[in-house]
């Protein structure tokens, strides 16, 4: 057997290697402490199941609009006006399975073999890997803690040519946490207007989790012409705790766009599942207090985890503004990222997230979307692995 050759460009996912192997673990009976979640570990709140769990009992089994209800449709329009002050209309919303596929199906709508895709490093692993699959050629903008992760206006401009087709925003950022200013994007935006036939995908997913009181800003709300060639993406699953629901959208600044994406997802997936809409419609239209509650479990968290890794000196963690993610540097330790995690989970049983597939091999990624129980033995346990390792000279 053969398979495509854009298959084989596109690599296997480390982050699912080492959950697997944590899952056999836990098989086998050993006590794995796992600190590789990317969602939260709330439930969903009941009165959004209950809109469903109806919806379902009365029958709404079958298929939907492709592009989603039109109830939901006009609930993510309320809520990006509510929220981000963008207007848009139900037609310029394609809802899919999850934010994952409606970013997959806007790079499918929009991207020609060798065109440019400029992404922020670190990333979340998929970008490049879709833009890879879709023909694209992947443009890596490297930062570091000098920008606190994030690009500054000139590493743009250095990097844009008549070739760039798509600049990839994701604030809050996964694997980071560090959220961008308005005052950083007008900067971005300011490079843009020197160069218009560059689209913008704002990936917003975390922007309900964004801490110490700081406001999430969309480069769309900042600057009518930039808001023209913007497409926004967001979803329910980290907002509300609704990752296996899998509804995520992208709100397209064109219509004929919108049409394009709907007529891919016509083609392979259809519709977002049917029962699940109803219950998203009432998580953007009532959500947002549990959300808010969800936050604040979510920053006592984050501190109580910076606090405990200072038993760690090896370990140096980026103090994230948004996501559940602690990006901590590794280098001290002379390993590898994909190294330090390996020993983790095979001698002391603590699962982490290597970095280099995000764009770093100097960190691992920490989530602190687990109990405060486990983060304070998982920290016990990598503290007493620290001590005796020997640095090499
Ligand atoms: C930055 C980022 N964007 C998009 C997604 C996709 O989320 P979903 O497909 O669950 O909506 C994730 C999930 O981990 C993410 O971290």
């Amino acid at each position: 057997m053969e398979l495509s050759k854009r298959v084989l460009a596109v690599k296997p996912s480390v982050t699912l290697a080492i959950a697997a192997k944590a899952k056999e673990m836990k098989a086998q009976g050993i006590d794995v402490i796992s600190l590789s979640a990317g969602e939260p570990d709330f439930d969903t709140p009941s009165f959004i199941k209950d809109a469903s769990v109806e919806a379902l009992q009365k029958g709404f089994t079958k298929y939907t609009p492709v592009p989603g209800t039109i109830e939901l449709r006009q609930a993510i329009c309320r809520k990006l006006k509510r929220d981000q002050g963008l207007d848009f209309t139900p037609d310029q919303i394609v809802v899919g399975t999850g934010a994952k596929h409606a970013i997959f199906n806007v790079l499918f709508a929009l991207l020609n073999p060798g065109d440019e895709v400029i992404i922020p490093s670190p990333f979340w692993l998929s970008y490049p890997e879709m833009v890879t699959v879709l023909g694209g050629t992947n443009v890596f903008i490297q930062t570091d803690e000098k920008t606190s992760f994030k690009i500054t206006a000139p590493m743009l401009e250095k990097v844009l040519n008549p070739r760039s087709k798509v600049l990839i925003l994701n604030s809050p950022s996964n694997p980071t946490g560090a959220v961008y200013t308005k005052e950083e994007l007008l900067a971005l935006c300011k490079v843009l207007h020197k160069h218009p036939h560059v689209m913008v995908l704002s990936d917003e997913i975390y922007e309900k989790l964004i801490f110490d009181g700081l406001k999430h800003v969309s480069i769309a709300s900042l600057d009518p012409e930039i808001a023209k060639r913007t497409i926004v993406v967001n979803g329910h699953s980290k907002a509300y705790a609704m990752t296996g629901w899998r509804l995520g959208y992208a709100a397209m600044p064109d219509k004929a766009l919108a049409k394009a994406v709907e007529s891919i997802q016509s083609h392979s997936t259809s519709n977002p599942v049917s029962f699940t809409q109803p219950g998203g419609v009432v998580a953007l239209d009532k959500g947002d207090a549990e959300a808010v509650k969800m936050l604040t479990v979510f920053q006592k968290r984050r501190d109580f985890f910076i606090s405990l890794l200072k038993t760690v000196p090896s370990f140096k963690p980026f103090k994230p503004s948004g996501a559940f993610y602690l990006f901590v540097d590794i280098q001290a330790t002379g390993l590898s990222a994909f190294d330090v995690a390996k020993k983790l989970l095979e001698e002391v049983h603590v699962a982490v997230i290597p970095c280099e597939p995000f764009g770093s091999v100097h960190h691992i990624r920490m989530s602190f979307a687990t109990s405060e129980k486990d983060i304070e033995a998982a920290v016990q346990r990598i503290a007493a692995w620290a001590k005796k390792q020997t640095v090499p000279a």
